[in-house]
């Protein structure tokens, strides 16, 4: 096996070498004639040249790649002109091509086409250096986008992570830096609202409550800097991450709540309150992950522990 296919390369080559033989030998000569002729002809000389080769290519026919019997045999010049694609790519330039090949032959040889199913630049669409079909969908941050008719049609929501939010922040002296945070990506406004917060405003009969008088310390007593992490270290509870539960009102009262038992018993008691209690088991006028008041929590506190 491995014998005959090496034969068979043996050959091919040979005969390929023949060939080319062959060929440079028919095309060489009569190219430099062809050439000088060509550079310093008298006036009549150009016009009988080219009434003559005016019609090679339309009598012959033009031909693809290169083919040494598509030419025309100019016996005035003993020379052989070529309607084959070959003549415009050999060096030193197309100067064996016949007089009417850019007439006859340049655009009635249709382009090489590809059997791979490339879609025509009219449908899909392309997005960081992708290709989409029509009909795709894809995600965009927050809002999803679908291709039509060769263009993206999205929906235009307002992201919770907008990056010329950030930028424009982070180009100001605001005092603070503003940072991508992956998990808030892909989020709307919305969605952040109702998933991220949910603690709702105070009514209004808690906002209309006074302080109780003679209690507290006055203004002037109270330390210019505080921090209760610096005041009690041990005491303190960490923050605690809701995730797209929306109960900030049950995760911040229950670590506040464990907060002020452990500063109240110095110590004594510094265990974790359960958030999910609260969540789970304060429903009356709480809606768990949808959203509750802090009046409710600490009620709920107070009367069940
Ligand atoms: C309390 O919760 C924190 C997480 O915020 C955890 O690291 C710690 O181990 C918990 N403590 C107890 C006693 O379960």
């Amino acid at each position: 096996m491995w014998l005959k296919s090496h034969i068979l390369l043996l050959y091919s080559i040979a005969s390929e070498v023949w060939m080319a033989k062959q060929l440079d030998s028919r095309r060489n000569s009569p190219r430099g004639l062809y050439t000088v002729e060509d550079g310093g002809s008298a006036e009549s000389n150009r016009l009988k040249r080219s009434l003559y080769e005016e019609r090679s290519c339309r009598i012959r026919g033009c031909c693809t790649g290169r083919n040494d019997d598509c030419g025309f045999n100019v016996i005035s010049k003993a020379a052989i002109c070529y309607c084959d694609q070959f003549c415009t790519s050999s060096s030193p330039g197309p100067v064996d091509c016949c007089g009417d090949y850019w007439d006859v032959c340049d655009h009635s040889i249709e382009p090489t086409r590809s059997n791979e199913p490339w879609p025509s630049p009219t449908s899909g669409c392309y997005k960081d250096g992708r290709y989409y079909g029509e009909g795709a969908m894809i995600k965009d941050n927050c809002n999803s986008c679908k291709c039509f008719q060769g263009l993206w049609k999205c929906s235009k929501e307002v992201c919770l992570v907008r990056q010329d939010l950030i930028q424009h922040i982070n180009s100001g002296d605001y005092g603070w830096k503003a940072a991508s945070y992956s998990q808030f990506k892909g989020m709307t406004v919305e969605e952040g609202f109702k998933k991220r917060l949910g603690t709702f405003p105070p009514s209004r009969s808690l906002l209309n409550m006074r302080e109780a008088p003679g209690k507290s310390l006055p203004e002037e007593k109270f330390p210019a800097f505080f921090v209760a992490t610096y005041a009690w270290p041990e005491w303190i509870h960490d923050p605690l991450d809701q995730r797209n539960c929306g109960a900030s009102w049950a995760f911040s009262t229950a670590s506040v709540a464990a907060d002020r038992i452990a500063i109240h018993s110095e110590g004594q008691i510094t265990d974790n309150l359960s958030v999910q209690n609260l969540i789970s088991c304060d429903t009356s006028n709480q809606h768990g992950c949808n959203g509750g008041s802090i009046d409710g929590a600490w009620r709920y506190l107070k009367t069940h522990g």
